[in-house]
């Protein structure tokens, strides 16, 4: 084989290259590798690790687990847990393959090894459901040798010699969520999810919902069985997952990933009425607990599950040699992006029963059985263009347009780019062909570019200095991947989310004015910034279609929105100044910052003069406001449409004054802590006179903090006061200090 060139620079010791191939998959942002190029250091470092002599080996092997236990375990996290992979399957899987074989090795040095986490630990909000018998996984083969080492295995274990047939079923392996369903004399009484293999949750509700799934056996069955356990795979049809995620997208939700977490997350609804909504189907491969049937191979089972009412995959295929197996891998492949769901490989399973119950299996997977996995899917096609988007927190994102293709059956036009430095890495320009690789991801990727195809006069492409939407600058900080748009407010691409911000609980907490119903206002076209807030009620008095007219609205409702939104045209500076939604101003800088100029006239003065190069070091005297602060806000003062933004919002609020730290306050600068019970006031109102008084309230007694208010029934945080020697307040004491 020849040698693959390693990821990074220099050559490093192999614990170095794990480390940095750990880091890599978890680092989605910043990740400076692609996929393609993170699975060639893995096959690199399998290669290294083979090339390895045994004893060398054991010595170093052991420190490569635990980064690698690491990686996989959070990868599993946002796999299983959260429907939301980082990475893709095939990348997974590599992964986890580096792992088995680094156990593998080590097993043979006598040294054991973590096992990795399998399915996740059932939820609690669903009822726990023990499987009769464990719900396995199955080991993967990647290429030809595995699955012919598969076959080897099978016979050495039943004492086969080479020239004797093993018929072999093979099953096309759905990208879905695997289930157990069970029927007593016939009638579907509970589903299950697989959850960890032993404990899977109550999914019976939720399983009704699925697509022509059977609530009882079919009556023409030669007879109905007293037990049937019945397994296999829910998933959900690319069309079915399109028309999902434009539902989504239009009600303001994120979109799924891919088909195979949009079934998990439908399925697992502790409302069923929205699994009904979401055409969830399923086919069945196996069967768990049973009595009262029999079956004598694998694919008589599925066609007896067929006859008994259930959906069983049409593309099945009985082989009986490796080259049948391998010749139906390569047609499969083939027909794969015609499909209108996802299959990931094919699952080879021994046909005779009797020979899959007499093979059995290991702890975690049958020997009876092995995945072949497709590797991930990948088309070649023109960049036709590259759009910039602006997201809700105003990262530019370059998006290449691409002449259309389909690829894993769903037709690909778009494809991120992610940023300049992906750009710059791939050299990707607009008239390139490229290779794009949608591995289970809704967004598919640019892999490569093939510049033997690369037409004459293309140019590089530069994320453009200004935002396309509003036109304010864009600006990269240093060390940061995104390049964003500093328009914040006025940048129509920002401004829901900012407006979701403008009256969020910290800012002007406008009591039923929550993010659902700015988001309505937004699209209904009544609110566009900030300052039509405090117009609505007098828009509304001429309005055609007033408010209390509208569905879900009355008199009253309206009424108390427009009272409350009212309350709140009197509003605190600070609160004020973190409702603008100021990159890294949040609420604790915004009240420093309020509380060092004390009125909103000095502090927009002092803005404007920042804009101008001045006062800078003023704003940087402040204990808690570095130069990001004052950069960030020297940014957003030099927008003209902020200033007048703030202008009109100044002549509709009167916004208050901010209690000045005051030098002699015997509260300025120091750190305290509230503890116990106070009688005399409430512990947020205790903290909220404290920083009034220019004090900082911390959560915790440590040699820093300057004294304790103690309360009745203080605990712990007394105790380590006095143990520290920290000055402790009685309640007497301190309603003395803050009147004084
Ligand atoms: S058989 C006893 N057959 O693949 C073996 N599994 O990676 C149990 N899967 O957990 C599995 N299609 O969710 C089997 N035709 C098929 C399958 C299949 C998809 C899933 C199943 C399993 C996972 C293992």
């Amino acid at each position: 084989m020849p040698h693959q060139p390693a990821l990074f620079e220099a050559p490093s010791p192999l614990l170095q290259r794990v480390e940095r191939v750990c880091r890599h998959t978890l680092n989605s942002e910043k990740a400076t590798a692609t996929e393609a190029t993170i699975q060639k250091e893995i096959t690199s470092i399998l290669e290294s690790l083979s090339q390895t002599p045994p004893k060398e080996l054991a010595q170093s092997a052991g420190s490569l687990i635990p980064p690698l236990f690491d990686t996989i375990s959070q990868h599993h996290q946002y796999y299983e847990r959260d429907n939301a992979p980082l990475i893709s399957d095939s990348l997974y899987d590599q992964l986890r393959g580096l792992y088995e074989s680094l156990a593998d090795l080590l097993m043979k040095e006598g040294i054991t090894v973590p096992a990795l986490p399998v399915g996740f630990t059932a939820d609690s909000t669903f009822a726990p459901v023990t499987h009769k018998k464990p719900m396995l996984s199955l080991d993967n083969g990647f290429n030809e040798d595995d699955i012919a080492k598969f076959l080897e295995r099978v016979r050495k274990f039943l004492g086969l010699a080479s020239h004797d047939h093993v018929d072999i079923l093979c099953e096309p392996k759905i990208d879905g969520l695997s289930f157990s369903a069970t029927f007593l004399n016939g009638k579907f009484v509970q589903g299950a999810t697989r959850g960890d293999g032993e404990v899977g949750e109550d999914i019976t509700a939720n399983l009704k919902h699925v697509v022509s799934f059977p609530h009882h056996l079919n009556t023409k069955t030669p007879s109905i069985p007293h037990r049937l356990e019945v397994r296999g795979e829910v998933y959900m049809s690319h069309h079915d997952f399109l028309l999902l995620n434009q539902r989504q997208e239009r009600e303001g939700k994120d979109p799924f990933a891919n088909p195979r977490n949009a079934a998990a997350g439908s399925l697992r609804q502790l409302d069923s009425a929205v699994t009904a909504k979401r055409q969830l189907r399923y086919f069945v491969y196996a069967v768990g607990d049973y009595e009262g049937i029999s079956f004598t191979t694998q694919s008589d089972m599925i066609l007896q599950l067929q006859q008994a009412g259930f959906c069983v995959n049409p593309l099945n295929r009985l082989c009986t040699s490796l080259e049948e197996m391998l010749a139906f891998y390569q047609d499969l492949g083939e027909q794969r992006s015609a499909l209108d769901y996802d299959i990931d490989g094919l699952v080879y399973k021994v046909n005779r029963l009797d020979l899959q119950a007499r093979l059995g299996h290991s702890t975690r997977a049958p020997r009876f059985a092995i995945a072949h996995k497709f590797p991930a899917e990948q088309a070649q096609t023109i960049l036709e263009d590259i759009i910039v988007q602006v997201g809700r927190t105003g990262v530019l994102t370059p998006v290449a347009v691409l002449k259309p293709i389909t690829v894993g059956g769903v037709v690909v036009s778009r494809a991120t780019l992610h940023n300049q430095d992906e750009i710059n890495r791939k050299d990707v320009r607009i008239g390139d062909t490229v290779t794009i690789q949608r591995a289970g991801d809704v967004i598919p990727q640019v892999v490569r570019v093939d510049l033997h195809k690369r037409p004459v006069g293309t140019t590089h492409f530069h994320l453009p200095k200004h935002c396309p939407i509003c036109h304010a600058e864009a600006i990269r900080e240093e060390g940061e991947a995104a390049t964003r748009c500093s328009g914040g407010i006025s940048c129509p691409a920002q401004l829901l989310e900012q407006l979701r911000h403008f009256v969020s609980r910290d800012a002007f907490d406008i009591e039923g004015l929550g993010e659902k119903q700015i988001t309505a206002f937004f699209e209904a076209g009544l609110i566009h910034s900030p300052a039509d807030i405090f117009t609505l009620q007098q828009r509304d008095t001429t309005s055609e279609t007033p408010l209390r007219t509208w569905e879900g609205w009355g008199e009253k409702s309206a009424d108390n929105l427009f009272k409350a939104i009212q309350d709140r045209t009197t509003i605190k500076l600070h609160r004020f100044m973190y409702a603008l939604g100021i990159r890294f101003v949040g609420e604790k800088g915004a009240k420093l910052i309020a509380r060092h100029y004390g009125s909103f006239n000095r502090w927009f003065e002092a803005m404007q003069e920042l804009v101008h190069g001045q006062g800078a070091d003023d704003l940087l005297s402040i204990d808690g406001i570095g130069p990001k602060v004052v950069d960030s806000l020297t940014l957003f003062f030099k927008n003209k449409k902020h200033i007048s933004l703030i202008a009109q919002l100044g002549a509709l609020l009167t916004i208050e004054d901010e209690n000045q730290i005051q030098g002699n306050s015997p509260l300025a600068g120091k750190t305290i802590v509230l503890t116990g019970t106070l009688t005399t006031m409430t512990r947020q109102e205790a903290k909220a006179r404290a920083e009034a008084l220019g004090a900082k309230v911390a959560s915790a007694v440590s040699a820093k903090t300057d004294f304790v208010v103690a309360g009745s029934e203080a605990g712990s945080k007394l105790t380590k006061a006095q143990e520290l020697g920290v000055k402790v307040l009685t309640e007497d004491e301190w309603v003395d200090v803050v009147n004084s």
